[in-house]
């Protein structure tokens, strides 16, 4: 399978919130395109809004968005995964790559409920876990093979999901971690965010104010991260004159068990994370 996604059809089975923010952002930067990419969702007036805003076909029939297919995105809640891949198992195309995005969901379970309903062939499945930061091109996505992706199937893979921030190519046995970390984590982030902003309104900031210099120095601070590769306690230190006003705040975070807090969320929704997939 070549590299060039425009020339691809593409389908993407369950255009939610992650499933939109994906679709949305290829249309735009024209990594696909419209005329050969179609939507699924479950609802019929959501399909016909959906096809509205985003000029492209959306239906409620996920057997017919994958016929010729050479992508399928399977961003359907984990729960609802073996019914869509029943569904489609016979219509597969045998060249196809099935990239799902679903928490909780190892690629031999994807190959084994294609197989269980009939799959003709050994289709090329890779799981990746994204975050919704890629609506805005910051996405951080962590991406594995089942049994039977090839290199040239994690580069497609990979492909899609550099168009909308960066990506890492990961053992499968971490996609749990990945998702309690950088899936969730935008959550995490924002309570934080909005933490640090309320302190600012605390101490006299009108909000519109402290909510962008907290989002500010979020960004500021990561960016810094990203770009040096310093250790964040490092950089931390830099910041942290001997007497000044940042130790004394340091001093609150720790009493307030804020690195513990955080440490335990991860664990806490890495653990979940292996669950879902076993919920009605
Ligand atoms: N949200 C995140 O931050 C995030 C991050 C990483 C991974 N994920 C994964 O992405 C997947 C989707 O999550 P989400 O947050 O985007 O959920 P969501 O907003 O509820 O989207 C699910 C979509 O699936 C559609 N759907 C339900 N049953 C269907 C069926 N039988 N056939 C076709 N479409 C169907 C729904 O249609 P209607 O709109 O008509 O109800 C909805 O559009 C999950 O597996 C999740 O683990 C999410």
């Amino acid at each position: 399978m070549s590299l060039k996604l425009s020339d691809k059809k593409l389908a993407v089975l369950g255009a939610g919130k992650l499933g939109g923010i994906l679709l949305r952002t290829y249309l735009k930067k024209g990594l696909f395109v419209s005329s050969r990419v179609t939507a699924t969702v479950r609802h019929p007036e959501r399909a016909t809004a959906l096809a509205k805003e985003l000029g492209v076909a959306v239906t409620t029939d996920n057997r017919q968005a994958v016929k010729r297919a050479d992508i399928i995105l399977l961003s359907v809640k984990p729960q609802t995964i073996a019914e869509v891949l029943r569904e489609i198992a016979l219509h597969i195309d045998a060249q196809s790559l099935l990239v799902s995005v679903a928490a909780s969901v190892p690629t031999s379970y994807v190959e084994q409920q294609l197989a269980a309903a009939g799959a003709s062939s050994q289709v090329a499945v890779v799981r990746a876990m994204p975050n919704t930061p890629a609506a805005v091109g910051s996405g951080m996505t962590a991406i594995c093979g089942g049994t039977h992706a090839g290199s040239e199937h994690l580069e497609i893979a990979r492909s899609m999901f550099d168009a909308v921030g960066r990506t890492v190519v990961l053992d499968e046995k971490h996609m749990d971690a990945v998702t309690g970390l950088s899936a969730s984590g935008p959550a995490f982030a924002y309570i934080i965010l909005e933490s640090l902003a309320e302190g600012g309104v605390k101490v006299g900031l009108p909000r519109d104010v402290a909510t962008l210099l907290a989002a500010q120095t979020m960004k500021g601070s990561a960016s810094v991260v990203l770009e040096t590769g310093d250790h964040p306690a490092l950089l931390k230190d830099a910041v942290t004159t001997p007497a000044g006003c940042t130790i004394d705040g340091i001093l609150e975070l720790e009493e307030g068990k804020l690195r513990v807090t955080l440490i335990k969320a991860v664990v806490k929704a890495t653990s979940r994370a292996g669950e879902l997939l076993f919920e009605k």
